[in-house]
């Protein structure tokens, strides 16, 4: 569905969503990797740094790469895990969890991609985690038995003795679907969609911004460069995550 081309949002021309923002009973944020970049966390397909530029996925994120070798997939992960670690939330984490109170009595949900936890970390409270979290490991046949992934982690799940795994969706595998239900719904629902530093090349994510486009919400994209969602935002913000957000923040505190 070709839309008119969007209008570039110039920092200065935040008032064209300040308004319906501030008008808006539900909001919906969906994030992706560029958000935690200036967490110093590499995106998975930017070019030259990305987490995908020097290791196929399929052999470390995805299901059959678990089955063919579980530890090679363990020991990525756990590298991630490491460098997780050793970052923090940003100012653009900071601000989408303000927006709750900037926006209060609207309903601000986030919608994330990322397995990184920053957007709890950085304060929000409403956050759908797409793609689970690496802050979590689970049983692999999906018994019930989930833990906080501390460094000490069983072989073997206690409750049945299936494989224990991180608590992530891999490549191959569906996504939680009372996760995506909710996530489905808050998007038919959400009067202004972000979709802040997502490329909007993995499904079943990047539909949601189509699915809350078509039922008339405001899409307004915060992305450096040109997505496979461009054609479906009204606005498109050609900048960092955190620029944008700090200064639509900083127009919402003074429309206070
Ligand atoms: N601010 C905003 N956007 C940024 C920034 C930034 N500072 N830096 C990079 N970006 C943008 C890039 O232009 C790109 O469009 O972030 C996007 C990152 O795209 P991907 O690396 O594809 O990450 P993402 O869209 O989150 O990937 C989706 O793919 O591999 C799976 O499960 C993984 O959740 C991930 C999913």
């Amino acid at each position: 569905m070709l839309l008119d081309q969007p209008a570039n949002v110039s920092l200065e021309d935040l008032e064209k969503i300040v308004r319906p923002l501030r008008a808006a009973e539900r909001v919906a944020i969906m994030s992706g990797a560029g958000l935690s970049a200036e967490s110093g966390i590499p995106t998975f397909r930017d070019t030259g740094n990305g987490l995908w530029a020097d290791v196929d996925p399929m052999a470390v994120a995805s299901i059959d790469g678990f089955y063919r070798d579980p530890a090679k997939v363990w020991a990525w992960h756990n590298d991630l895990r490491s460098r997780l670690a050793g970052a923090t939330p940003n100012a653009g984490h900071r601000c989408i969890a303000e927006l709750e109170a900037l926006l209060a009595p609207a309903e601000v949900l986030v919608i994330t991609q990322n397995i990184d936890g920053f957007h709890q970390e950085a304060g929000s409270h409403s956050v759908l985690e797409l793609h689970g979290t690496v802050k979590r490991i689970r049983c692999h046949r999906q018994c019930g038995f989930a833990a906080p992934w501390e460094d000490v982690i069983p072989e073997r799940c206690p409750s049945c003795g299936a494989l224990v795994r991180p608590d992530i969706v891999w490549f191959g595998e569906a996504l939680d679907s009372e996760t995506l239900e909710r996530a489905a719904d808050a998007a038919l629902a959400a009067d202004v969609f972000f979709v802040i530093g997502t490329s909007g090349v993995v499904q079943p994510a990047a539909g949601l911004a189509v699915l809350a486009k078509d039922a008339g919400a405001l899409v307004v994209e915060v992305n450096p460069g040109e997505t496979n969602l461009t054609e479906f935002a009204d606005y498109s913000a050609r900048t960092s995550a955190s620029e944008f957000l700090v200064a639509l923040c900083r127009a919402l505190r003074s429309a206070c």
